[in-house]
């Protein structure tokens, strides 16, 4: 295993675990609290962190590789569809800002957090294949799926052999803690209306 890869996934691992905590992920895979409305707001929230995340990329790239493995637009496009197709939404909640002027630590740490996810991606797709969720659009979690076909030529990438001192390990690591906190905190803003 590649040690910064090794680091991150211990490095995050509280704050993934702290993620999957908060409304509306805690409501995946679990019957007794899922509802389409918390649905919407996990795609809602989703939307904001790979809108984020891609922009970001965008202007500070990353590596062409790396960049189409993300799948950005049509993850970009899936979301929108789901979206519509669920009522639609006006606006969608604001991402925290990140680290600027970027390294390429930050620029690693938001593709690990966005390929990553799509390794949860794969089992909640698998639970929505439900029939008691056949109304749910699930173009998002489809494509993210895909990213998940990609994590181990992901894994194999230079720049993880390339990112090799402490102190870009370091702010990698605390560059995909931001994009958790990001995301918790876009969760809590969305459903109480205040900042987290
Ligand atoms: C309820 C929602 C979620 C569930 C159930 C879930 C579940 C999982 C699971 C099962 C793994 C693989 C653990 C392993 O095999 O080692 C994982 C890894 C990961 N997930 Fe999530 N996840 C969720 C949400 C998210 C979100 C929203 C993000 C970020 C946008 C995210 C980012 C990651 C990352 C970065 C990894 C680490 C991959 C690695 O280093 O191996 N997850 N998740």
């Amino acid at each position: 295993m590649n040690n910064l890869l090794s680091e991150l996934k211990r490095g995050t691992s509280e704050s993934h675990t702290l993620l999957e905590a908060t409304y509306p992920f805690n409501t995946l895979m679990d019957k007794t609290q899922f509802s389409t409305q918390a649905y919407q707001h996990n795609l809602m929230i989703l939307a904001s962190f790979h809108h984020a995340v891609l922009q970001y990329i965008a202007k500070n790239p990353i590596s062409g590789t790396i960049e189409d493995m993300l799948n950005g637009p049509a993850i970009i496009e899936a979301l929108k569809q789901d979206l519509a197709e669920m009522g639609g939404v006006t606006q969608l909640p604001r991402f925290l800002s990140l680290p600027s002027p970027a390294h390429p630590s930050d620029t690693a740490a938001c593709s690990y957090v966005w390929m990553g996810s799509s390794m949860g991606a794969r089992q909640i797709l698998k639970w929505l294949e439900h029939p008691e969720y056949a109304h749910l659009p699930t173009r998002y979690y489809q494509q993210m799926g895909r990213c998940g076909s990609q994590w181990a030529r992901f894994r194999a990438q230079d720049i993880w052999q390339a990112l090799t001192c402490t102190k870009q390990q370091t702010r990698c690591i605390s560059t995909a803690n931001l994009l958790f906190t990001g995301l918790r905190e876009t969760a809590v803003a969305l459903t109480t209306g205040h900042p987290a």
